[in-house]
């Protein structure tokens, strides 16, 4: 099945298996194995599980790929790829000899490593800007953001930050600050200083200026309306201002190029330092190594994790000499945690990102998301019952469910309101329906994710687009349920 060819596609050199298909041999889904261990688990595992997981009830035997396989034998077609974790696909052969290697040599502390050198030099090979040359090393993504935070404040001696309604950087204390949704009810009270501004998500214009057209009839209003929030509220000065290139836990959302450069042009003019968090759009998800490379911008910090490590949990900042020279960040264990940079991990990124390199992944994410793209972007008018909108850049997209029986929001003042989304029991519907099919997704939510593997092909994602054409076929004709 694995087979070292070219791919006749986008004439890529990659070994991988191509043309991948679901298979469901069992009568319902989860089967009966899956479902005697996950009982099991249940009385064992605390909740909060990821929902897709708990949702789909399947329990993993092995993995190839784009594909999954259960302990019951079903194979599904993987296009949640652990949210953006599985740039490389499952079970990459050249990624388990680096592990398997790694493991029987060291694989605790933080000592140099020969692997450690090559990553960093590999880092560097691809650095987003000239200066920015220091990596330190996490393991998870909120570490890595927390660690950004701390630094920004070290090195600007202030300590009010900027994020983004819709914005998420993960659930530790600081990040939970920053993040643009009501997620983090529950868990204040919040560091002081945190500003939330608007982001350009157009298709939910927080302005409602969707119809006027970008940027002739919006102007960026929502970057205008930021500069004029922050100079009011914001006191002694702002560290930084932290944003993803693209939202991921939002939707996938794609913000206008121009509207990155606008908020890089908003950070310098309150003397801010700008962190990307390229956790979910780095390494070519988006078809660019980095996501904020779409906008030509300069950020002073960069946050990265996910598909960093092809699933092993590894996270990073990378930034300039000068900056991570702030102190007491830069002190001796001043930066540190006890698995940042061990030489498991480090063997497990450099696999990865050597394979995204050889395999030219960046550039099939981007020709594989303009074919997944050019496949589905009929969607709302083929189903404008309840799709709103497709859209995406390289491997990373997104398609809104929209509830348009419910359109009662319409106002005199507001005639051009979006439809709202739909609603979540809709959605699982659907989720239902894929999964039935082979299919596993993230669309139990009206913002549905997609992030398949980068080593996907053609045929992988004509066998992906036959389900789903399937699927919202017989949903917009009400034959489901
Ligand atoms: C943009 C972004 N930043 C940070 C995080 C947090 O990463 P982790 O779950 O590894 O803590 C995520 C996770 O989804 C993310 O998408």
């Amino acid at each position: 099945m694995t087979k070292s060819m070219t791919n006749m596609n986008t004439t890529l050199n990659y070994s991988y298996p191509l043309n991948q298909t679901s298979q469901i041999i069992t009568e319902s889904i989860p089967g009966p194995k899956s479902k005697k261990l996950r009982a099991i688990e249940d009385n064992l595992l605390a909740p909060g599980l990821q929902g897709f997981a708990l949702m789909a009830g399947i329990v993993v035997d092995h993995a190839l790929g784009s594909t999954i396989t259960d302990i019951d034998g079903n194979r599904f077609l993987d296009i949640i790829g652990g949210i953006g974790v599985g740039g490389i696909g499952h079970s990459h052969p050249q990624y388990i000899k680096a592990l398997s290697e790694q493991l029987n040599k060291a694989v605790i502390g933080s000592f140099t490593s020969e692997v450690r050198v090559k990553l960093l030099e590999l880092i560097n090979e691809h650095k987003a800007h000239p200066d920015l040359n220091r990596v330190q090393f996490y393991s998870s993504g909120a570490e890595a953001v927390e660690s950004a935070l701390r630094l920004a404040k070290n090195y600007t001696g202030k300590w009010e930050f900027v994020s983004c309604w819709g914005g998420f950087h993960g659930k530790t204390s600081g990040a939970l600050s920053l993040m643009g949704s009501d997620f983090k009810d529950s868990y204040g009270p919040f560091a002081p200083g945190a500003h939330l501004i608007p982001y350009a998500n157009c298709f939910r214009c927080p302005f409602n200026l969707q119809d006027k057209g970008y940027p002739e009839g919006c102007g960026l209003y929502c970057v205008e309306y930021a500069r004029k929030q922050l100079k009011m509220q914001k006191s002694k000065g702002i560290a930084a201002f932290i944003i993803e290139p693209m939202q991921g836990t939002a939707g996938n959302v794609i913000p206008p190029n121009e509207y990155m450069k606008a908020i890089a042009d908003l950070a310098s003019e309150f003397e801010a330092l700008l962190i990307v968090d390229e956790m979910i759009s780095g390494f070519g998800r988006t078809g660019k190594y980095y996501g904020h490379m779409h906008s030509q911008i300069r950020p002073d910090i960069i946050t990265v994790g996910k598909q960093f490590a092809g699933g092993f949990p590894l996270s990073a900042i990378i930034s300039s000499k000068e900056i991570t020279s702030a102190k007491p960040w830069s002190n001796p264990s001043g930066s540190s945690s006890s698995y940042g940079g061990n030489p498991l991990a480090m063997a497990a990124s450099l696999a990865a990102l050597q394979i995204i390199d050889q395999d030219n992944l960046v550039e099939n994410s981007r020709l594989m998301g303009e074919y997944f793209l050019s496949k589905i972007k009929d969607y709302p008018t083929r189903f404008p019952s309840f799709i709103g909108e497709v859209h995406g850049k390289g491997l990373f997209m997104g398609i809104e469910f929209v509830d348009s029986s419910n359109n009662s929001k319409k106002t005199l003042r507001s005639p051009q309101l979006p439809l709202p989304p739909l609603a979540k029991d809709k959605c699982k519907i659907i989720f239902d329906e894929f999964l039935k099919r082979g299919l596993l997704t993230m669309s139990y939510t009206s913002s549905f994710r997609i992030q398949p593997a980068m080593t996907i092909d053609k045929e992988t994602i004509d066998n992906i687009v036959n389900i789903m054409d399937e699927v919202f076929l017989k949903f917009h004709s009400h034959n489901i349920p």
